[in-house]
């Protein structure tokens, strides 16, 4: 099954076997063809939504899920919050915009970003200065060790940032159905994000409605980050890394412009993309393997590139910043 169009980056890689799940029931039937076939009911198992967080290295031995639920709606109010539940497959972007549009504002920080509802907890994803996990309810999904649905709340999604339980004891052994979000009915933007800030302030906007927001966030993003439809690429390729006090006021009287935000435990979290940009990465590469010319944070493939390309150049560029700064980046994306 050729999975080139299931990937962001675009490589060009197969797997054994793929099925849809379009219907819940899908996930037992997909079982069940699978226990049929030894070596299939054996081969390891790669659930995928839009495939914009993933880096695949090699042909997949297994079958991969593609996960393609439909459905959205608002299914709980009381006095303070609107409860809306949609399904695993439903395109983020489209979500976010089709709440705004029911009045259940909050989410529009968040606008453009690929990939689907069911991979948003994967990762708790963010942008522009929140995390999807402050709007997050619960989910439901299904477990492959019990074959049973199971709920989770906030905490045993232990959400931290571009992180949860789904990356550590729970990678692999779920298949998100169903996510719910808590929208709370009093409403404040969240602007002060640089880039925002700059975005309204060109738009003449000064004080800002959901959909203003929604529409700078879309303004900045195209302006900045590379299209897959045109440029493959999984966004982020490295987390900004967080260190601690002494390791930043180490870091920050050798390099006294280094770029860094304050976090409320008194770590600092850096910006990776500067870090990479200062050692001078930015536009060069590795075969089609690049650092893309308007953001150092995204590799990207200009056309023939393999997973193994992307990781030699990750590799290159994270031994450069450990020699330069002394600091180990970490992957964002997750590599199959
Ligand atoms: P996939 O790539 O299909 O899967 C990612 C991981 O989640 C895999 O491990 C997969 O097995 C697992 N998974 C997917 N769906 C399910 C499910 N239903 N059940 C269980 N496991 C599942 N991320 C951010 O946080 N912030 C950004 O600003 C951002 N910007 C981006 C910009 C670009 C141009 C691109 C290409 C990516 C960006 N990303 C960003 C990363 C990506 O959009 C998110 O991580 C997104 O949530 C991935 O969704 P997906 O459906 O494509 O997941
Ligand atoms: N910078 C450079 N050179 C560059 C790009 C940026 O020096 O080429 C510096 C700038 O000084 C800027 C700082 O780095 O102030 C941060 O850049 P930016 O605002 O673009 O954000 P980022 O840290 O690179 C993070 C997320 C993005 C998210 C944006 C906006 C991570 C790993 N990445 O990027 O998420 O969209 O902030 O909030 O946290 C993703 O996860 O895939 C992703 C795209």
């Amino acid at each position: 099954y050729a999975l080139r169009e299931h990937n962001t980056f675009g490589f060009d890689v197969r797997a054994r076997q793929a099925c849809r799940i379009e219907h819940e029931s899908d996930i037992d039937e997909a079982r069940a063809f699978a226990a049929r076939d030894p070596a299939l009911a054996a081969a390891p198992r790669l659930v995928l939504g839009g495939g914009s967080n993933v880096v695949l290295t090699r042909d997949f031995p297994g079958s991969v899920w593609l996960v393609a639920l439909e459905g959205r709606r608002i299914v709980d109010e009381d006095d303070d919050a609107w409860i809306v539940e949609a399904a695993a497959g439903e395109n983020w972007h489209a979500f976010v915009a089709w709440c705004l549009g029911q009045g259940c504002n909050g989410l529009e920080n968040l606008a453009l970003i690929p990939g689907t509802v069911g991979a948003a907890p994967i990762q708790n994803i963010g942008a522009y200065g929140l995390e999807m996990a402050e709007y997050f309810d619960s989910l439901r999904a299904y477990d492959f060790e019990t074959g049973q649905i199971v709920e989770f709340d906030d905490a045993r999604c232990a959400f931290g940032y571009r992180d949860s339980v789904f990356k550590h004891v729970a990678r692999e052994r779920f298949l998100i159905v169903s996510v719910r979000f808590r929208f709370p009915k009093t409403w404040r933007a969240r602007a002060a994000y640089a880039d925002i800030a700059r975005a309204l302030a060109e738009a003449g906007v000064t004080d800002p409605s959901p959909r203003d927001i929604f529409d700078a966030v879309v303004r900045v993003r195209r302006a900045k980050l590379p299209d897959p439809a045109t440029l493959g690429n999984a966004g982020s390729f490295f987390k900004n890394p967080v260190i601690d006090a002494r390791q930043f006021a180490e870091l920050a009287a050798a390099v006294p412009d280094v770029v860094s935000y304050a976090q409320p435990d008194g770590s600092r979290k850096l910006a990776a993309a500067w870090l990479i940009d200062r050692c001078g990465w930015k536009g060069r590469a590795i075969a089609d393997a690049a650092v893309h010319d308007r953001q150092a944070l995204v590799l990207v493939n200009r056309g023939r590139a393999t997973g193994a390309d992307v990781l030699a150049l990750s590799d290159a560029i994270r031994d450069d910043v450990f020699k330069r700064f002394g600091v180990m980046l970490e992957a964002e994306p997750v590599v199959v």
